[in-house]
């Protein structure tokens, strides 16, 4: 169910493409839903913003069904009926509950299956069950559930009750739309509430069941900013706990944020007050070290990123070494063993196995080879105010310090750049450029300005 517009986010976007450990609320749901289903099975229940939702989720390869207006849970599931008519049973997730396990939704299922229920619901003890629809159960240690209660609907010892609902059912498709069309719209919200078709199965004379959830927190909603917030620091505390597991050491792991599917080998090393995003992958005996934070970027094996640098997009091979304070942007391709030193920019370039832009430095749309040296305030002038141009610098050049580098340029195999040279013509190979102007030296001069 994805067709709410999130009211109490006082949000203009739609509340289950909020993102929590980098991604939206309803890409986790699909994801852990994808584990437990083939993904032809499973359908999303789209109304508020129903172009938004769909473009953001689409390329998963989930079916949709449109719920306009929104009337409520039990009305969205009265809008599926059609794509659901295939199935036995049908396992209802709320596409603003992100936490949830596959192996819950799959314990959820089997414990459906085994008790013959016509609905079991999913429920979870809760310290603090404020804004949840309590489960009644028929008898204290009963599998058995008379009603599910909307807080705004408790009586005073009602909501006393820890034992809250989930949002999460499994139903059999048969006799949900065999009652469904019993639901009314009497109470708070003048909505179908699907937590209903527990009383009206049960007065059916069918089995309604609860199941309790080991770890309440899987079932935790979004509802406000604070709950999001929570949901993200638990889901981000998650993923470290599963990195450590898998060999990576992640020092104060409450100071870093590393996204769901960012993907670390054995034996890295990840210091405090680290940001991983998005879909880096970073390789085995790396260390990234403090106030980096990397995006989108792949990462090879023994990389050593220093303090404060900003990777996106960036691909660095096995060995190189980033930083201090190295901004690498979109389409860098840093090579085996390469340097790339304090306050050096680079911007679509490939630098070649083994070379070095150690020091303040711009480098971008250029082309480097092995063993090249860049000196310190090297600048790529790729720029003329309307077009882009390549500079191309062959294995083995030395570029020295303060050269301006105006592309389209090439600087051949073996070259060497004077320091402070402005090239602004091919350099052929293994030849010297100077481009500056000869030093004038005024013998005395000083001397005699200061006798005057
Ligand atoms: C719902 C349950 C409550 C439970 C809680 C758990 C009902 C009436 N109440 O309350 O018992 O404790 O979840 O988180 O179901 N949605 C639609 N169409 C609609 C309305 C909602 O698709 O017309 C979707 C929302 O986008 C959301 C999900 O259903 O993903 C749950 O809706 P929400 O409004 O968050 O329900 P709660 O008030 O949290
Ligand atoms: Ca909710």
């Amino acid at each position: 169910m994805a067709a709410g517009k999130g009211t109490r986010l006082k949000s203009k976007h739609p509340k289950v493409l909020h993102e929590v450990g980098g991604k939206s609320l309803l890409a986790h749901v699909i994801a852990a839903a994808r584990k437990v289903v083939p993904v032809e099975h499973i359908f999303v229940i789209v109304g508020h913003e129903s172009d938004r939702v769909t473009m953001a989720v689409q390329e998963t390869g989930v079916g949709f069904v449109l719920q306009s207006p929104q009337r409520g849970t039990g009305h969205a599931l009265m809008c599926a009926e059609n794509s659901l008519a295939p199935f036995e049973e049908v396992i209802v997730l709320s596409g603003d509950a992100p936490l949830i396990t596959p192996e819950t939704i799959t314990r959820l299922g089997d414990f459906h299956r085994q008790k013959k229920a016509a609905m079991t619901i999913l429920s979870a003890e809760l310290e603090d069950p404020t804004g949840y629809g309590r489960v009644i159960r028929a008898g204290q240690k009963s599998d058995e559930v008379k009603a599910v209660v909307e807080e705004k609907s408790c009586t005073p010892a009602q909501r006393k009750l820890q034992e809250i609902n989930s949002g999460f059912y499994a139903f059999s498709v048969r006799e949900l739309f065999a009652s469904i069309g019993k639901l009314k719209t009497e109470n708070p919200h003048s909505e179908y509430y699907l937590t209903d078709m527990a009383a009206v199965l049960r007065k059916a004379g069918k089995r309604v069941v609860a199941i309790k959830t080991g770890d309440a927190s899987e079932i935790l909603g979004s509802n406000t900013c604070a709950e999001l917030v929570n949901i993200d620091a638990k889901m981000r505390m998650r993923k470290c706990q599963q990195l450590m597991v898998e060999g990576v050491t992640i020092f104060y792991p409450e100071t870093c944020v590393i996204d769901s599917d960012v993907e670390v080998g054995a034996d890295s090393v990840i210091e405090p007050f680290v940001q991983i995003l998005g879909g880096t992958k970073i390789g085995a005996d790396c260390r990234v070290r403090s106030y980096s934070v990397i995006q989108n970027s792949q990462i090879g094996d023994g990389v050593t990123v220093r303090p404060a640098c900003v990777l996106d997009g960036a691909r660095i091979d096995n060995g190189a070494v980033i930083g201090p304070y190295s901004h690498l942007r979109p389409g860098s391709e840093i090579g085996e063993g390469a340097h790339v030193g304090n306050f050096v920019e680079t911007k679509k370039v490939r630098l070649g196995k083994k070379s070095k832009a150690n020091h303040l430095t711009y480098l971008g749309d250029a082309e480097i080879g092995e063993g090249v040296n860049i000196g310190a305030g090297t600048i790529t002038c790729n720029y003329d105010g309307v077009n882009k141009y390549t500079t191309v610098i062959e294995d083995g050049v030395f570029v020295g310090s303060d050269s301006t580098l105006v592309a389209p340029v090439k600087l051949g195999k073996g070259a060497y750049v004077a320091a402070a040279s402005c090239i602004t013509e091919d350099v052929p190979e293994g030849s010297l450029a100077l481009g500056r102007s000869k030093q004038v030296v005024k013998e005395g001069w000083a001397r005699k300005k200061r006798s005057s």
